[in-house]
């Protein structure tokens, strides 16, 4: 059984309500339900969100370090765009960490295009909807 952490960051807390025409309808706490569902098998499941930039990082920091750990799966929401402070936070930590977005950032306005994290991650997922976070499950499974 593999364990798995999806960290959100800012305003995915509003996932079902934000933006529906981009983000959907579906929120977290239902989305999460039916992972958990259909892989219950296969891993564990634990979800982390927050809209404060140091909260994220010390969370990596936190369970970084893991053995247990097989992988984290980081939307970081516009930090993703920013935030070099996780970027290093990311380099900084041993277990993998994937890139997912729900919307697909290259075919949104030009500053979503740049990612200050994707060198730093083991791979990047965008663009599937909340099937995204599915996708980054299974990219860890794989790994
Ligand atoms: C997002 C894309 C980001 O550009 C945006 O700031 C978000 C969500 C996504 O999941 O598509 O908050 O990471």
């Amino acid at each position: 059984m593999k364990r798995i952490l999806i960290i959100n960051g800012p305003n995915l807390n509003l996932l079902g309500v934000r933006e529906p025409g981009i983000y959907g309808n579906e929120s977290m706490t239902s989305y999460l339900d039916t992972l958990r569902e259909k892989y219950i098998n296969y891993c564990t499941l634990d979800y982390f969100q927050s809209n404060h930039e140091g909260d994220i990082i010390d969370k990596l920091h936190q369970v970084g370090f893991d053995p247990q750990l097989d992988g984290i799966i980081l939307n970081a929401g516009a930090y993703t765009h920013t935030s070099l402070a996780i970027a290093d936070a990311i380099s900084a930590i041993n277990v993998p960490v994937i890139e997912v977005h729900i919307s697909n950032v290259h075919a949104r306005e030009d500053v979503r295009h740049h990612s200050m994290i994707s060198g730093v991650c083991h791979g990047v997922i965008a663009g599937f909807g909340m099937n995204s976070y599915r996708l980054g499950i299974e990219a860890i499974l794989s790994l």
